[in-house]
């Protein structure tokens, strides 16, 4: 094998002005006004791929371009998806940011910019690793297929009409594969790698309730009309109770309990409560009663209002009554529970608990389940071997709390597992103002990642049918 530290090394300026140029294109999916700069994005992927000597094809969609490259079959060696998404999160508030966040800037050893953890860098680390390979090596020594989006950070719509078939009817055969690879997740810690074998799933909701037919004056009408701001926020906070419990009729059914292993398991690593508390800015933390902070944020489901309005918000006090309210929220779901069964029992719920005097509606953003990975398979050992030599260290495994969608339905698709492995750290600051990625972890993400294609060769794909 090729001495890969060595050409990192040698590469490691280039490479990170590479992940700076994609970092400057404002790639957000959720803002119609970036849409020539998505597919700009896209563009810049393909463009990158057919450079390295992949064949490409950039896929256009109803949405945004979905970009598929990949490097010649290897006899005997398993085929390895790799997942990522170019779209970011909008970088509100923007304000908030030291640096512009499209104009990638270093500090600390760390590089700033909306995208650059999630999942720019990230995801490059495996495209890097792949040019390593070619410029060395002049092949890859397992079949990659790179499967990049456009539209992960507003629910993947696109992305699954073209797993459906709609813009390539063999699209299932062509991104046939032994195992996806995805590096959208974290680190444990500083200095800490690990796999991730489990992530939360997610039910997101938009309330919205209306009362008079417009706003009135509080004075001459408070306290005979319903105010539709004072029900949404009692019929809110009724979705949970003091202890954390979600009240939703039946929420808990199909909820896989934590076994008493996993638990010493999640005990056993060790967190530090002082500093997670410091680097959030709270005081405490609170959750679910009688559950830790790595259960309650891993493996046990929650409810979050995203966003609430209605009313007046200008300067000053304004006497209103307001004719609307809305909100968004949702809840974050662990393995077995069903996002449109908790739909349904939800829906339920609101119109049992909504007022007189108000109309409502409810209407539901995205929904997927949680996953869990199994664990004892050859592919998440050679990842691990893969891991310590580009970390210098082996991988703790862990659960996580965000959702990556995508991971069931490769699973139901093309009956793979996923190795997640992630290269971020908690305090990122992914969605959040000044995201950033630590450039020693871009650069132990990329040897990592050029030593798992090694180590994945030397899995024989048929004893893992
Ligand atoms: N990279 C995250 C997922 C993630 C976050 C995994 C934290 C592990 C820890 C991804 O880009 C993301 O933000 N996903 C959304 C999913 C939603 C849009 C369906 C999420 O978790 O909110
Ligand atoms: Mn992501
Ligand atoms: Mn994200």
């Amino acid at each position: 094998m090729p001495d890969f530290d060595a050409y990192f090394d040698e590469h490691r300026q280039q490479f990170q002005n590479d992940l700076c140029q994609l970092l400057q294109i404002p790639s957000i999916s959720a803002d119609s006004s970036h849409r020539a700069d998505v597919q700009r994005a896209g563009k810049w992927m393909a463009d990158h791929f057919r450079a390295i000597g992949l064949e490409t094809e950039l896929i256009e969609t109803d949405g945004n371009p979905i970009v598929f490259a990949q490097s010649p079959p290897v006899e005997g060696a398993p085929t390895v998806l790799v997942y990522g998404h170019y779209d970011v999160q909008p970088p509100d508030p923007l304000e908030e940011w030291i640096s512009p966040p499209f104009e990638p800037t270093e500090r600390d050893g760390n590089l700033y910019a909306r995208g650059a953890t999630d999942d720019k860098g990230q995801m490059l680390t495996h495209v890097k690793s792949a040019q390593a390979w070619m410029e060395t090596e002049g092949r890859l020594p397992v079949q990659l297929k790179f499967l990049i989006e456009g539209e992960e950070e507003v629910g993947s719509e696109s992305l699954y009409q073209y797993l459906d078939g709609k813009y390539d009817e063999n699209v299932l055969e062509k991104i046939a594969c032994d195992i996806v690879v995805i590096s959208d997740t974290s680190q444990f810690g500083p200095g800490q790698p690990a796999i991730t074998y489990g992530l939360r799933g997610i039910a997101y909701f938009e309330l919205r309730l209306t009362g008079p037919k417009q706003d009135l004056h509080s004075g001459s009408f408070g306290g005979a009309v319903t105010n539709p701001a004072n029900a949404i926020t009692s019929m809110l906070a009724a979705l949970v109770d003091e202890n954390g419990r979600v009240q939703i009729p039946k929420f808990y059914d199909d909820v896989t309990p934590l076994s008493d292993h996993e638990r010493a398991q999640f005990a056993n690593l060790t967190f530090d409560e002082r500093a997670f508390i410091e680097q959030i800015g709270v005081d405490a933390l609170t959750g679910e009663r009688g559950y830790t902070t790595l259960e309650r944020r891993w493996a046990r489901p929650t409810f979050d209002i995203n966003g609430i309005w209605g009313g007046y918000q200008g300067e000053g006090a304004k006497t209103v009554l307001p004719a609307r309210a809305s909100a968004k929220f949702s809840f974050r779901l662990v393995p077995q529970q069903d996002p449109e069964k908790i739909a349904q029992s939800l829906h339920e719920m609101l119109q049992a608990n909504c007022p007189p005097g108000i109309k409502l509606k409810l209407l539901t953003e995205h929904g997927a389940p949680g996953v869990v990975v199994p664990l004892d398979s050859p592919y998440v050992t050679a990842a691990a071997a893969a891991i310590e030599r580009g970390f210098g260290r082996s991988p703790v495994f862990i659960r996580e709390g965000g959702s990556i969608p995508v991971v069931t339905t490769f699973s139901e698709k093309l009956e793979v597992d996923t190795l997640l492995l992630g290269w971020g750290l908690d305090d990122d600051n992914t969605h959040s103002p000044n995201e950033k990625l630590c450039l020693a972890d871009y650069h132990r993400g990329m040897k990592a990642s050029a030593h798992l294609w090694h180590t994945l060769s030397k899995v024989n794909p048929q004893e893992n049918e």
